[in-house]
Formats: C-alpha cells, structure tokens, sequence
C-alpha cells in the first residue's frame, strides 16, 4: 500500500486519530443535514441518490430522486424500465450515460446477483458506472464497510487538513487521499464518517466561500493552523470546453406541427429527440463535396444540404433567431436556428422522424439545448 509519507504527509497518531474521528463525528450528529436518502438503509435507494449525487446539487436531486423511486421503486423495476420512461426520469439532470449505466447494472444485480443488491466492495464495484468513490459511498453508507468515499469535498478537506501538495484535479493523485482517508476513517462508522465530510465539504468546508474559522475540525487543519489555508486544496486550471457551432433546422407543417429527430444511440444525446440539427463544420464540409463532385444537384446552401439529407423542400421564412448557447463540460455550443415551412407530412425513413405538437413535446424526452431551441424559437413568435 502507498505510504503516505513519501509524499511528505505528516499522519497523526492514534490518539489523535480516535480525537479526529470523535470530534468529526458528534459534529455531525448535531448538524447533519435531513436528508430523504439519510432515512433508508435500501443500497438501491442510496445507489440511486449517489449517482443522482454525482453531477448535481442536493436540493435539485431531492425532488428527481423521490420521483425515481416512485417511478422505479425496486431494481428489477429499472431492470425493466423502458428508455423513454428511463430518460424521461432523468430529464434536466444531464450527463444521461448515468441513468444508462444504471439500468444496465440493474440488469446485472437480477441476472448475476439473484436481484440482492452486492454487499462487497468488489461485488460493487464490479457493476456498470460504478467507480471507487460511488462504490465506497454505498458501501460504507448502505453496508458499514469502512471505505472510504474519495471525492473533490473530500480532496478538498483533507489537501487542507495535511497540507497535500498534489494536484486534487489529477485523476493520478486521488491515490494519495484514497491512503489517507483508509488511515482516518471511522471503521465503526465509515456511512457517517464520509457523510460527515460531504457534508462540511459543501458548505463551511467549500471550494468557493469557506468559513473556516466555522470548521469543527479547524483544531486538527494543519493549513487553519498554518495560515496557508487559501493554498489548499492545489488545483491547476482546467480545459475550457471546444466552442462548436451548430445549425437547428425548424420545420413545421400545416398543422402546425413541429419536425423532431431522434439522435443516434452512442452519440452525444444519444436518445433524445431534437429538431434537426448538424454542426457548421459539417454542413460545409457536405457543401464543398458536393460541388467538387459533378452531380446534377446544384446544392449551393447549407440549406439545401438539409434539403437533401431530410427529402423536404420547406420554405425558408427570413425569421431571425437569437442563437441558441449551451455549455458541456467538453463542449460549447452556440446553435443557429433557421425556420422552415413545408406542405408535406410524409418522411425519409433514412431518418427517426416524427411530426410532434407543441403539447406533445412532454411525451418525448428532450435534452438540454432543445427546450433552450423551444424556449428561443416561442419567444420570438
Ligand atoms: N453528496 C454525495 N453523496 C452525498 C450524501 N450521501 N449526502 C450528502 N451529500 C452527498
């Protein structure tokens, strides 16, 4: 195992560490925060609440996480769930590879642990999208394994604790607070040990506005002891996101009805329904074969790309859209929408195609940018 010392970590004795663990932990009896997932001993539940958990703030996941379990109450209900209910009960959280993962491990659980939950960590950690802080997280909250739950709140508290001089945005040093929080942690409590961490780590103990002279744990914070606390956690900046331009064509027919697509299965929003859209670099890419080659087609305008591609010769209205933007962790996009009106209702079937009513648009599950593309293309009617 790594030793902590070779990386110029002073660890405590154990006394001070029983003093630690204390202190830690009968501050979080007193504060802890009431918490729908703090009343279940269910891995399932606790399961659900650590991904939701992942990406998004306690107080937007309460009301996704009630209504999942309602929606899905056991595993074998996920197991089961159809992809539109599933995407559907995800919606607005983002980052949906996480509610895929999900069904598939739950499929797992029924076909290779007999529907019981795993009570290992390996048993864990062995189902789709479960990494070694979610693993640790329910198995120390769910099974009182003492495992440790290594996230940024935790990097973060323990970089100031011992004054770690690693970079906490290095996938490779996570080994370092892995080692330490195996030296710290409360084996007759681990659930409420890292809980407790999470806990202090989003609010007095935050990246942005930390209080620490507030921290119950400032006695033990050799960066509050210091005064080197504004140094911790070390954190090198991150890549921006890779700005893409992309082009939404809005095509509506006599009824009024708007054209949605389908995205492809393994592609960024894979699943979800939008209007027809590509980016710039495409469309022109697509413009500049086309006029290399010979062909009879005199497609000339991005437009009559789409044209081509869809089977549909709308009319172009001259509506101007303010674009669209939306940001992802790896990607910028800034979305140029352009109206068009079409008298036929009968589709390529080299394409997911559906003719859908504005009241419909509940029924289909929808990503991010397009209820942005809705929101854009309503308020400017
Ligand atoms: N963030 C991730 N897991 C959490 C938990 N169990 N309680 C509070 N915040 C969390």
């Amino acid at each position: 195992m790594l030793d902590v010392k070779d990386y110029g970590i002073e660890m405590w004795d154990e006394t001070k560490i029983a003093d630690f663990r204390r202190t830690l932990l009968s501050w979080y009896d007193r504060e802890k925060r009431d918490l729908p997932w703090r009343r279940t001993q269910d891995p399932y539940a606790i399961w659900v609440s650590e991904i939701m958990l992942q990406q998004t703030q306690v107080v937007t996941v309460i009301p996704y996480y009630e209504r999942f379990l309602e929606w899905f109450p056991t595993i074998q209900d996920l197991a089961q769930a159809p992809e539109e209910k599933l995407l559907k009960a995800w919606e607005g959280l983002g980052y949906y590879s996480r509610v895929r993962n999900m069904q598939t491990a739950a499929q797992q659980v029924m076909s290779d642990f007999q529907g019981q939950f795993p009570n290992t960590y390996s048993g864990i950690s062995s189902l789709k999208g479960i990494g070694p802080y979610t693993a640790g997280a329910i198995a120390s909250i769910a099974f009182n394994l003492p495992e440790p739950a290594v996230d940024g709140n935790v990097m973060r508290v323990m970089a100031r604790l011992f004054e770690v001089n690693y970079d906490i945005g290095d996938p490779k040093n996570r080994k370092i607070f892995q080692a330490i929080m195996e030296i710290v942690i409360d084996p007759d409590r681990p659930g409420d040990f890292n809980q407790a961490l999470m806990d202090l780590g989003t609010d007095i103990e935050s990246a942005k506005n930390p209080r620490p002279d507030e921290s119950p744990i400032r006695a033990f914070c050799a960066a509050y002891l210091h005064g080197t606390y504004d140094k911790y956690p070390i954190k090198e900046p991150k890549k921006k996101p890779r700005p893409v331009q992309l082009q939404a064509f809005v095509i509506r027919n006599h009824q009024g009805e708007f054209l949605l697509e389908k995205n492809t299965k393994g592609r960024l929003l894979g699943g979800f329904w939008s209007f027809p859209i590509m980016e710039t670099d495409f469309l022109a890419q697509q413009l500049d074969l086309f006029s290399e080659e010979n062909t009879p087609l005199e497609i000339k305008s991005q437009k009559q790309v789409f044209e081509q591609g869809y089977q549909l010769q709308p009319v172009w209205t001259d509506r101007l859209f303010k674009p669209v933007k939306h940001t992802f962790s790896h990607q910028k996009w800034t979305i140029e929408l352009t109206e068009g009106l079409v008298e036929q209702t009968s589709l390529s079937n080299q394409h997911e195609l559906a003719w859908v009513k504005e009241e419909d648009f509940p029924n289909y599950p929808l990503a991010s940018p397009q209820k942005k593309m809705i929101q854009q293309y309503l308020d400017t009617h």
